[in-house]
């Protein structure tokens, strides 16, 4: 294919639902959307894409009942653990971007156990935003700018655009195409520094639904974009 992005980023919304529409409680929708990122994972190595960033939990989304944060910390672990062997074993390199207060033991115990797995794994990779906020990683790279800039670390010529991505939860290109499942058209607090050029591609689907065709779709989209990054087209 060409024209491929370097990185996707899917905000997964619309497990809850997907469920709920058919009559399920809505942790069936989020076990439904696990297995199709399961599958989406796989597919993205296959097509060479390097990064996928996906937004699994939301700092904001502690604000959701006990039982299903419960229920979605129980189903990350069986995944981190388990179920995600076979995308281990396609080649996908996991790693985090978030916070790591306000996490269960049992849950920072899976992340570092698959994050260990994965290491040398080369394929494509997997960043998973885990009790993630955009804005917070932003308050967060200020804050440790400021303590290496008062320990001398480094220079302020040396924080700049550019440079700035080394300071962020995880060093990664920018972002080429968000995508975001389930009818809402909105950022809602996701990979903002990484996003800031992104095509943005908004799908009625819900993510449970959203499956390598969809992805396909989104892919041959980015790939009619004319990307001129505040230049003009040349002619
Ligand atoms: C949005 O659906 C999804 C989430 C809050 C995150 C859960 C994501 C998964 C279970 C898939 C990823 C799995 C792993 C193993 C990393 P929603 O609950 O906001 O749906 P709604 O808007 O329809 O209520």
């Amino acid at each position: 294919m060409n024209n491929l992005p370097n990185h996707v980023a899917i905000i997964m919304d619309g497990n809850g639902r997907w469920a709920t529409e058919r009559g399920l409680k809505r942790s069936e929708g989020h076990k439904e959307g696990a297995k199709t990122l399961e599958k989406l994972a796989i597919y993205a190595k296959d097509k060479g894409i390097k990064v996928l960033s996906v937004y699994a939990f939301s700092t904001d989304n502690f604000k959701r009942s006990a039982e299903e944060v419960n229920y979605l910390m129980d189903l990350f672990i069986v995944y981190f653990k388990e179920k995600f062997d076979k995308v281990i074993k396609n080649n996908v390199k996991i790693v985090f971007s978030g916070r790591k207060d306000n996490l269960r033991k049992d849950v920072l115990e899976a992340m570092d156990s698959v994050t260990k797995r994965t290491q040398n794994n080369d394929g494509c990779l997997l960043n998973i935003c885990f009790n993630y906020g955009g804005k917070e990683e932003i308050v967060d790279v200020a804050l440790k700018l400021a303590k290496e800039l008062q320990n001398n670390k480094i220079s302020e010529k040396e924080v700049n655009k550019d440079n700035f991505y080394k300071y962020l939860y995880q060093e990664l290109p920018p972002i080429d195409l968000l995508i975001r499942t389930g009818k809402e058209q909105r950022l809602s607090n996701f990979m903002l520094y990484q996003a800031s050029y992104a095509e943005l591609y908004f799908t009625d689907t819900y993510f449970p639904d959203f499956d390598e065709l969809c992805l396909d779709k989104a892919l041959d989209f980015y790939q009619k974009r004319d990307r001129r990054f505040g230049n003009v087209k040349k002619v």
